[in-house]
């Protein structure tokens, strides 16, 4: 029998700057479903599109009468919903899509949710490393993978020091791919650097396409992995290659202006995609790798700030300002309400 009734949780009833709209409270702790699983979390991670979600930039509507936000934890399953084995209770996971059109994320100390949505942690792996899997990792995996195999192939990861890059740097090299990065600090030259980059290009100083030619001999790279559309097309003519691909899964701004003439005479593939809709098989992909990996200890991992759940305004203004500086922002969830 599943005995706890209320948790911490962090929430907001309207949009707007975080320290106007965040109330930490306690609320009734939900009762899972058939096919549910209930997991109380450790660690709750933080992502760009939370803020923007709570901020108004996506919509200043409030999709549901308060949110608990974050799609991204980690911590232990302690009840079931019918139709789901008993034994998971006791399980480490990490969790994923959490708050995606729902109201209930993992910004509290209990979160409720299918359990397909609840992967095996391994035991020598840490929580708050959990809470960076959802949203970092599984992008990361979509953006290297969405467009066939990179092996022997020569992959631009911009922002390589990113949440996304830093994972993206790292399955493109398991993937048997050559990784060109870009960063703005020397800092950031070392996140990527240790994340296993071939060749780390300081993009405020340098100038890449020149960059890209004296390290590799070739003018152009089959790949980038953008997470910035919008300040980076200019740079593609002169280094995108004939039939390369552009993954695209960040734009500082939505609307950009792209050089079509060049690529359709080049051939250039463009692929966007959103990770909290992933087609199964890339879902399945993604999961099966990052579990590997984690097993095998082959993946490293940035946390770049930590906050209590109190904290959780200062944790979303360090997101909002790009502060974390090669790594992700979490909240840590107290085992008791104090
Ligand atoms: N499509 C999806 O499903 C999806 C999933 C996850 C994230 N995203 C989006 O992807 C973006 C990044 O997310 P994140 O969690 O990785 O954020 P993050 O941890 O803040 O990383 C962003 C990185 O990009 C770098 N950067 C910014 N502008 C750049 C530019 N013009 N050229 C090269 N590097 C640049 C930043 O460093 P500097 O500014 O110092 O260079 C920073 O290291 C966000 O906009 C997020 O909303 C989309």
């Amino acid at each position: 029998m599943f005995e706890p009734r209320e948790m911490l949780a962090a929430f907001y009833e309207r949009k707007g700057r975080a320290r106007d709209v965040f109330v930490v409270a306690t609320l009734p702790v939900p009762r899972p479903r058939p096919h549910d699983v209930v997991v109380r979390l450790a660690v709750s991670g933080v992502n760009p599109s939370d803020v923007k979600s709570r901020n108004g930039r996506i919509s200043m509507e409030m999709p549901f009468p308060y949110v608990i936000p974050h799609s991204d934890g980690a911590g232990v399953i302690a009840a079931v919903g019918a139709g789901v084995d008993a034994h998971r209770v006791g399980d480490r996971v990490w969790v994923y899509n959490a708050q995606w059109q729902r109201p209930h994320g993992t910004a509290a100390q209990y979160v409720v949710l299918p359990a397909s949505q609840a992967v095996r942690l391994p035991d020598d792996v840490d929580f708050e490393t959990g809470a960076c899997l959802g949203i970092p990792a599984q992008t990361a995996h979509r953006a290297v993978h969405i467009d066939g195999s990179v092996a022997g192939k020569t992959v631009l990861v911009t922002g390589g020091a990113g949440a996304v890059g830093r994972y993206a740097i790292q399955f493109a090299k398991a993937a048997g791919a050559s990784v060109l990065t870009t960063v703005s600090s020397a800092a950031k030259a070392d996140a990527a650097r240790h994340a296993g980059a071939d060749v780390i290009i300081d993009y405020t100083t340098e100038d890449v396409a020149a960059s890209i030619r004296a390290a590799t001999g070739r003018s152009h790279v089959d790949r980038v992995i953008e997470v910035d559309m919008a300040a980076n097309a200019g740079l593609y003519p002169s280094i995108i290659a004939k039939g390369g691909t552009i993954v695209c899964y960040g734009s500082g701004v939505d609307d950009v202006a792209l050089p079509v003439r060049m690529f359709r005479q080049s051939d250039v593939t463009l692929r966007f995609f959103l990770v909290y809709q992933l087609p199964l098989a890339a879902r399945r992909a993604a999961i099966s790798d990052i579990s590997k990996m984690l097993k095998q200890r082959a993946l490293s991992h940035a946390i770049a700030a930590r906050f209590p759940i109190a904290g959780i305004a200062e944790a979303h203004d360090a997101v909002e300002a790009g502060l974390a500086s090669g790594g992700n922002v979490v909240v840590q969830l107290p085992e008791q309400i104090p």
